[in-house]
Order: structure tokens, then C-alpha cells, then sequence
């Protein structure tokens, strides 16, 4: 296999992190290609926890070229504190090794702002991460986007950002009557921040042309999952960016090349941040054991995440809209010694029962129809599985018609098992 899609397949932070940091040291290039740092990706090493937002999850490897895409939402001041954190990991970056397009689009305070201003007094709240992560890529559509290469020409800039700033001064000014920075604030900030990140600026899309013919190794590390998908995710309640296998296309830069696999993340139970609807959630005290155990916080806003068991309708539904080809399962140690062991298989909707949680059924609606597994107590000291744990596989690759091609039991980089080759 020469190239490798990871995507989350609920609604992030199924453990990607992790997955990607242990196929990364296989490959030779791992790409970020949609989002921003609303992304948290965690990795342990021994004692070492790093959680990245938007540098790739392959950097901990040397020999790995870590590349941002142009689909990328591109905050500089949470690059510059992200650079910080993976130098004193002891990790050098130089432009051989980190690759940022010049063309991604920079996420400036006035995103910001607007994401704040509009999750506080606005009509909807969609509990975003106020990463300004959709106000970004509205300007990216609306074609009034600040990109990467923008910044490093301060008369350019400030023309750039007066333009920009036009429409949303009417909305800072008279409908959310909020402080904002002038051009030349803003500018000026952008600019300097530009400085440490300009060697890094580069047309990432013919390295990434050259690196495929050359049948480099390539991963594409994904942020959120599908069901957080602007398309084809629980609308409005996504994030704005194209999280499923189609954006690695046209946000990393590869269109017309070939990926070989989608592996899909997903964790033996589910969980949200942010608000939307969500059938399997537990509101009793078994969910709030799984948060409690899961350590179950937000690794980018510290947020509580909503818990509840695996819900099979929707990940069936996410195989098909991502493609994906295996799964990894991740987070059974979680699970492992409880009393109880549910999955959902269906939902009663409209009269009728459905399995497959297709686009158009409104999920606030369903009621989540359950069957009852023989907990699995594994402790995972040897290879082997107890007899448990397998027919809870099982009857996951049954209902989906994949493989479980990797089950993760802790979050180090030894607390894993592949059933499936990768790379
Ligand atoms: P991502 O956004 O998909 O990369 O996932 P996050 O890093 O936001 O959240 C996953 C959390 O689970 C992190 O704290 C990981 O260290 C941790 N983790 C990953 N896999 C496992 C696992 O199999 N078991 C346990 N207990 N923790 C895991
Ligand atoms: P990783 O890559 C979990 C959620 C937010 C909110 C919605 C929109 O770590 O899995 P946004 O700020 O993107 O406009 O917020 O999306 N969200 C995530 N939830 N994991 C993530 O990333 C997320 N990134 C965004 O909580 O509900
Ligand atoms: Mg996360």
C-alpha cells in the first residue's frame, strides 16, 4: 500500500492522534488537509502527552515530511505556540520537513471574533471550538480570503484585509456591537507572525505531485470525523470543512491520484462536544462512568464530551459516505470490566425500523433499538482475546461488512494490536 486515508468516523476525537503518530513511522509524508486547530490530536509517549492542532501527526518522526495542505484553515499565532510546544519536545522543523501551502487560508481575528460573537448572542448556537474556523472558510468561499503568502506583504495585507473587513465591520458595529482592530492592528500583527513561519510556505501541491510519482509513502491524516462533516455530517451541527474522504482531494492537493485505503477511527463507544443530536447518548450514571474513565475532555477547549454506547446505524452510514475500508477500534479498555456492554443496531423512525442512518432522517427523532453483548473483561496482558471481545468484533464487521483492522486498548503507542497489515 502506498497511500493511506485516516478519518474519524463519528464525531472526532475517536483517537486519530494516535493512529496516525504509530502508521506515520511507516510512511514517508503525512498530510493535514482540511480544518484547522479545532483539531486536537493527542499522542503519548512514555511519559510525554503532545497534543497537536495543526502540525501533522507524523512529526515525531524523523524521517516523516509533514506536510499542511491548502484546505487548511491556518491560524499563525496557534502555529507559532504549536511550533513552541513541538520544539520542546525536541523535535527541529525546517522547511525539508514541514511543508505549509502558501495557499491556505489564514484564519485573522476578525474570524475569531465573529465565532465568538455569534455563539454567545447569535440565534444558533452550535458549540464551535471559537477557533473561527467557519467565518474562515466562508471568506475562503466568498473569495474575500486572507492566504498564507498574503501575509508576508504588509501593503498587500492591509489592502487585502480592508477589503475583507467591509461587511463584517456592519456586523461588529451595529448588530453585535463588539471592540474590533483597525487594518493596520491586524496587519501589522499578521505580518510579524509571518516572519517564523515563511520558510515553511511552500507549493505543497507539487511536492505532493513529485512525492506520489516518486511512490513515496503517503498518510492523510484527517481532523473531526464524518459525521461532523459539512455535507455529509448532522447539518447545522458540523464543523465547515470537508472531513470526510473527498476533502483529502481537493484539500490536500492530490486530485486524480489514487488512495489506496480509508482506514476509519472509531471508538467502541460514541461521543460529542458541541451541541446537536446524538441518539445513543446516556444521561444515567453508566455514561458519565464512560466520561469518567475515558477521560472524556476536549483535548482543544478542556469541554466535557457527551458519552454514549456504539451506534452501529451511523457507522454503517459513515463506511458508505467516506469509503472507508477497515476500522480501527479504539478505546475497548474503556469498556472492558463493565457490567453492561449495549450497541445499537437500529432505529424505530417513522413507524418503521431502519440500520442504516441515511441523510434526511432526523436524528433527534430516531429511537435507538439496542441489543444487549456479554461484557468482555479483557486486561490485554497477552495477545490472545477473550472469547467476548472477538464476538463484539464480530458483530461489528458483520453489521458494517469491513474488517477491524486494528483495536487500540490505552492510549501509548504499545497499547495496540493490528488484525490487518498496513503499509
Ligand atoms: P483525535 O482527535 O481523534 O486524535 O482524538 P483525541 O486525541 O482528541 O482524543 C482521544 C483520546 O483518547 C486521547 O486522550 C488519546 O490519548 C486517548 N486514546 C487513544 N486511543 C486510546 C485507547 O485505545 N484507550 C484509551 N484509554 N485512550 C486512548
Ligand atoms: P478532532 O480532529 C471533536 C466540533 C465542535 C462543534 C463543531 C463545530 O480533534 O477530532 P468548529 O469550531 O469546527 O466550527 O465547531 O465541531 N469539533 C470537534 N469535535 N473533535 C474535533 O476535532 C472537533 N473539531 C470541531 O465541538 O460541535
Ligand atoms: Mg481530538
Amino acid at each position: 500500500m502506498q497511500s493511506l486515508a485516516i478519518i474519524g468516523s463519528q464525531w472526532g476525537d475517536e483517537g486519530k492522534g494516535k493512529i496516525t503518530d504509530l502508521l506515520g513511522a511507516k510512511c514517508d509524508v503525512v498530510v493535514r488537509y482540511q480544518g484547522g486547530n479545532n483539531a486536537g490530536h493527542t499522542i503519548i509517549v512514555g511519559d510525554k502527552k503532545i497534543v497537536l492542532h495543526l502540525i501533522p501527526s507524523g512529526v515525531l518522526h524523523s524521517h516523516c515530511v509533514s506536510v499542511i495542505g491548502h484546505g487548511v484553515v491556518f491560524d499563525p499565532e496557534a502555529f507559532a505556540k504549536e511550533l513552541k510546544t513541538v520544539e520542546g519536545a525536541g523535535i527541529t522543523l525546517t522547511r525539508e520537513n514541514l511543508k505549509i501551502s502558501e495557499n491556505c487560508s489564514i484564519i485573522t481575528f476578525y474570524n475569531k471574533l465573529l465565532d465568538g460573537q455569534r455563539e454567545a448572542k447569535g440565534p444558533v448556537k452550535i458549540g464551535t471550538t471559537g477557533k473561527g474556523i467557519g467565518p474562515c472558510y466562508e471568506d475562503k468561499i466568498s473569495r474575500k480570503g486572507i492566504k498564507l503568502k498574503d501575509i508576508f506583504d504588509l501593503e498587500n495585507l492591509k489592502q487585502k484585509l480592508a477589503a475583507n473587513l467591509i461587511e463584517k465591520e456592519a456586523l461588529f458595529k451595529n448588530l453585535y456591537q463588539c471592540e474590533y482592530p483597525s487594518v493596520d492592528e491586524e496587519a501589522a500583527r499578521l505580518f510579524e507572525l509571518g516572519h517564523a513561519i515563511k520558510q515553511f510556505a511552500t507549493d505543497t501541491f507539487s511536492f505532493l505531485d513529485k512525492s506520489v510519482s516518486e511512490n513515496k509513502k503517503v498518510l492523510y491524516e484527517g481532523a473531526q470525523g464524518v459525521l461532523l462533516d459539512i455535507d455529509y455530517g448532522t447539518y447545522p451541527f458540523v464543523t465547515s470543512s470537508s472531513t470526510s474522504c473527498g476533502g483529502v482531494y481537493t484539500g490536500a492537493g492530490v486530485p486524480g491520484k489514487t488512495i489506496n485505503e480509508v482506514l476509519g477511527i472509531t471508538k467502541a463507544y460514541t461521543t460529542r462536544v458541541g451541541e446537536g443530536p446524538f441518539p445513543t447518548e446516556l444521561f444515567d450514571s453508566t455514561g458519565e462512568f464512560i466520561q469518567n474513565k475515558g477521560h472524556e475532555f476536549g483535548a482543544t477547549t478542556g469541554r466535557k464530551r457527551r458519552c454514549g454506547w456504539l451506534d452501529l446505524p451511523l457507522l454503517k452510514y459513515t463506511v458508505k459516505a467516506s469509503n472507508l475500508t477497515s476500522i480501527a477500534l479504539t478505546k475497548l479498555d474503556i469498556l472492558s470490566g463493565m457490567d453492561e456492554l449495549k450497541v445499537c443496531y437500529a432505529y424505530e423512525y417513522n413507524g418503521e425500523k431502519i440500520d442504516c442512518a441515511y441523510p434526511g432522517i432526523d436524528l433527534s427523532k430516531v429511537k435507538p433499538l439496542y441489543k444487549d453483548l456479554t461484557p468482555f473483561k479483557d486486561e490485554f496482558k497477552t495477545d490472545s482475546l477473550s472469547g467476548e471481545l472477538e464476538s463484539y468484533i464480530k458483530e461489528i464487521e458483520t453489521f458494517i461488512g469491513i474488517p477491524v483492522g486494528i483495536i487500540a486498548y490505552g492510549p501509548e503507542r504499545s497499547e495496540i494490536k493490528f488484525r490487518k497489515d498496513y503499509f
